[in-house]
C-alpha cells in the first residue's frame, strides 16, 4: 500500500468532543439540545444505525429521544407524530430513520418534518439551500466527507471531481459541496458510458453506489484521493467499501478505510448538525 489512510474514526473522535463541548455550553445555560430519532419497523440494520446515533448522543451530551413505531404505521399517524416533534420546542432535530415501510411516502414525511429541525438535510428547503449556497442544513454523509477531504488537506480548487451515485441522501449533495469548493465535477451513474474513463480523470474520486469492490486500480488515476462511501458485505461476509481497497490502495494518493472512513463521520455530523440547529433555537431563531 502507498496510499495515505484518510483517518475517519479519528476525525470524528474530535468531532465529537467539540460537539461535547458545545452541548454542555448549551445545557448549562438551561436549554440541553435534543435530538428525536423515529424508527419504524423491525430492520434490524436501520435498528443497529439507530442504536448507535442514540449512543453518540449520550456520550456528546444531547438529549435523545427515541420513538419506534410498528411496521405497520399508517402514513397519516407518522405524520401526526413529526408534526407534534415540530412544534416541541425541547426537540432541535427531528430524524426518521429511511428507509420506511412501503405504505408510507418517504417523500411526505421529509416534507412534514419542520426544515430548521431537519438535520438529516433531506428537505427541500435544506436541498435548495444546499442548491444556492444560502444557509441550511447539509446532508451528514457529504458533509463528513467534505471535513476529512479539508483535514487530508486535499486541494479542490480546479481540482477534477467525479462522484460515482447520484442519490439524493449522497451523491447529488455531494457534487453540490465539492462544486461550492470549486472543484470540477462530474456525476456518473448506472448509465453512463466508459465508466473508467472518468474516473481514472479524477483527482478526487467519491464513490458511493452501493455495490461491494467496484472501483478498481485500473479505473484509478495514480496519486488520486479515494472517498469510499460505500457499505457491503463481501463474499466471506465482510463489511466492505465500494472500493477495492487491496488494489486500489497501491495506486492511490490516499484512500478511507471501511469502517473507519466516511462512516464515523456521518455519525458526527449528526451531532454537528443537531447542535447547529439548537444553537439557532437559542439565539431566538429557527
Ligand atoms: N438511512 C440510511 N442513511 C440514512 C441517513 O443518513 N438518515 C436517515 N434518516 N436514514 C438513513
Amino acid at each position: 500500500m502507498t496510499a495515505k489512510l484518510i483517518d475517519g474514526a479519528a476525525l470524528a473522535r474530535s468531532i465529537r468532543q467539540q460537539c461535547a463541548a458545545r452541548a454542555k455550553t448549551l445545557t448549562e445555560a438551561g436549554r440541553q439540545p435534543g435530538l428525536a430519532v423515529v424508527l419504524v419497523g423491525d430492520s434490524p440494520a436501520s435498528a443497529v444505525y439507530v442504536r448507535h446515533k442514540i449512543n453518540d448522543c449520550k456520550e456528546a451530551g444531547i438529549r435523545s429521544v427515541l420513538d419506534h413505531l410498528p411496521a405497520d404505521t399508517t402514513e397519516q399517524a407518522l405524520l401526526a407524530r413529526v408534526r407534534e416533534l415540530n412544534e416541541d420546542p425541547s426537540i432541535d432535530g427531528i430524524l426518521v430513520q429511511l428507509p420506511l415501510p412501503k405504505q408510507i411516502s418517504e417523500q411526505r414525511v421529509i416534507a412534514t418534518i419542520a426544515a430548521h429541525k431537519d438535520v438529516d438535510g433531506f428537505h427541500v428547503a435544506n436541498a435548495g439551500a444546499l442548491m444556492t449556497g444560502a444557509t441550511g442544513f447539509r446532508p451528514c454523509t457529504p458533509y463528513g466527507v467534505m471535513k476529512l477531504l479539508e483535514s487530508a488537506g486535499v486541494p479542490l480548487a480546479g481540482a477534477e471531481a467525479v462522484v460515482v451515485g447520484r442519490s439524493n441522501i449522497v451523491g447529488k449533495p455531494q457534487a453540490m459541496l465539492l462544486l461550492q469548493s470549486d472543484a470540477t465535477v462530474t456525476i456518473c451513474h448506472s448509465r453512463t458510458r466508459n465508466l473508467a474513463e472518468h474516473t481514472r480523470r479524477a483527482d478526487v474520486l467519491v464513490a458511493a453506489v452501493g455495490r461491494a469492490k467496484m472501483i478498481t486500480a485500473d479505473m484509478v488515476k495514480p496519486g488520486a484521493t479515494i472517498i469510499d462511501v460505500g457499505m457491503n458485505r463481501d463474499e466471506n461476509g465482510k463489511l466492505c467499501g465500494d472500493v477495492d481497497f487491496e488494489s486500489v490502495a497501491a495506486v492511490a494518493g490516499a484512500i478511507t478505510p471501511v469502517p473507519g472512513g466516511v462512516g464515523p463521520m456521518t455519525r458526527a455530523m449528526l451531532l454537528v448538525n443537531t447542535l447547529e440547529a439548537a444553537e439557532r433555537a437559542s439565539a431566538g431563531g429557527t
